[in-house]
């Protein structure tokens, strides 16, 4: 595997793999041991073309741990706003001795174009409404920590699945796994393929949460949504937001998680974002041991 495209285009030994080399990062890290010296000879560019918090630091992180030269690039400030094309800017950049592009930009596929027009190992860090792989792996990694393992688990998937690319990613990584995976939320914002996923479809949010070992919980994703999806956000809330009398009502404790940035009081309150069953938190630990294991394992092929 030369590019981190998709979990699409991964199976389930690269999986595997990919987590075991996470435990070992996590491990080192955890034995405060902030640094190896891996990477010493790869420079890497970060270029979004679309906000982040979570993904943007943990990869400068991820590669800083690894020690490889990273440079950053927000398009808002870059010669992109004078017109210069994707392939133009990432080439310029290349042409500075960099040997890998992590990459967020908000059109779906593109680091699927862009791997097939320059001559450097892709990351994707989330396109569009596509996919945000190296989230699915943080995903995953995460309730494999907290449950023991991701095969047989249920999975509830709940909101805005029609945009959400970390919800196609993590349908993908969590089925490679042998989950059994639902999605919830409002019917205009299931896409009409889902089913042919092998996903199932609730549209009640408390039968799915009694069905769930874990409810992923989306962010509703104000800037991709018009008006025509869902009435009001209250509404919204009212049917599709977890609060802690809805879990405290449950046979059974199940897992909160969310992919950040959280919407307070909109898909989940406060309560339920900062409650033991949460593991919001752990996700975005995990995200810099998963991040460096990516590098890590695609850096070996260019080495
Ligand atoms: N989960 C996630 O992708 O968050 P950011 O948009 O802050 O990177």
């Amino acid at each position: 595997v030369k590019h981190l495209l998709g979990i699409k285009y991964l199976n389930k030994k690269d999986i595997q793999l990919i987590f075991e080399t996470a435990d070992h990062f996590k491990e080192v890290i955890n034995r405060s041991i902030k640094k190896v010296p891996s990477l010493r000879d790869i420079t890497i560019a970060n270029i979004f073309f679309e906000n982040s918090t979570r993904t943007k630091l943990s990869f400068e992180l991820a590669e800083k741990r690894l020690s490889a030269d990273v440079i950053n690039f927000s398009a808002g400030q870059s010669s992109v706003k004078k017109g210069e094309t994707l392939i133009d800017t990432v080439n310029n950049i290349l042409s500075m001795k960099v040997d890998m592009v992590v990459m967020r930009h908000p059109n779906p596929g593109a680091g699927i174009f862009l791997s097939k027009h320059v001559k450097a190992a892709i990351v994707n860090a989330g396109d569009g409404a596509h996919e945000h792989p190296t989230q699915a792996l943080l995903d995953s990694y995460s309730i494999r920590e907290r449950l023991g393992d991701v095969g047989g688990k249920n999975v509830v998937i709940v909101g805005d699945i029609l945009h959400s690319r970390v919800a196609l990613s993590n349908i993908f990584a969590l089925k490679l796994q042998g989950a059994n995976v639902k999605v919830c939320g409002p019917k205009t914002l299931l896409p009409k393929y889902i089913e042919s996923l092998g996903v199932g479809v609730e549209t009640d949010l408390r039968k799915a949460l009694n069905w769930c070992d874990v409810a992923n919980m989306l962010r509703i994703q104000n800037e991709r949504l018009d008006i025509s999806y869902f009435p009001t956000t209250r509404e919204y809330t009212q049917q599709f937001g977890v609060n802690k009398a809805m879990l405290d009502g449950l046979d059974k404790e199940i897992v909160i998680m969310h992919p950040g940035p959280i919407n307070r009081g909109v898909e989940i309150t406060s309560d339920v974002a900062d409650s033991k069953q949460s593991i919001i938190l752990n996700q975005v630990e995990n995200g810099v041991a998963i991040r460096m294991a990516v590098i890590y394992l695609l850096a070996s092929k260019i080495k």
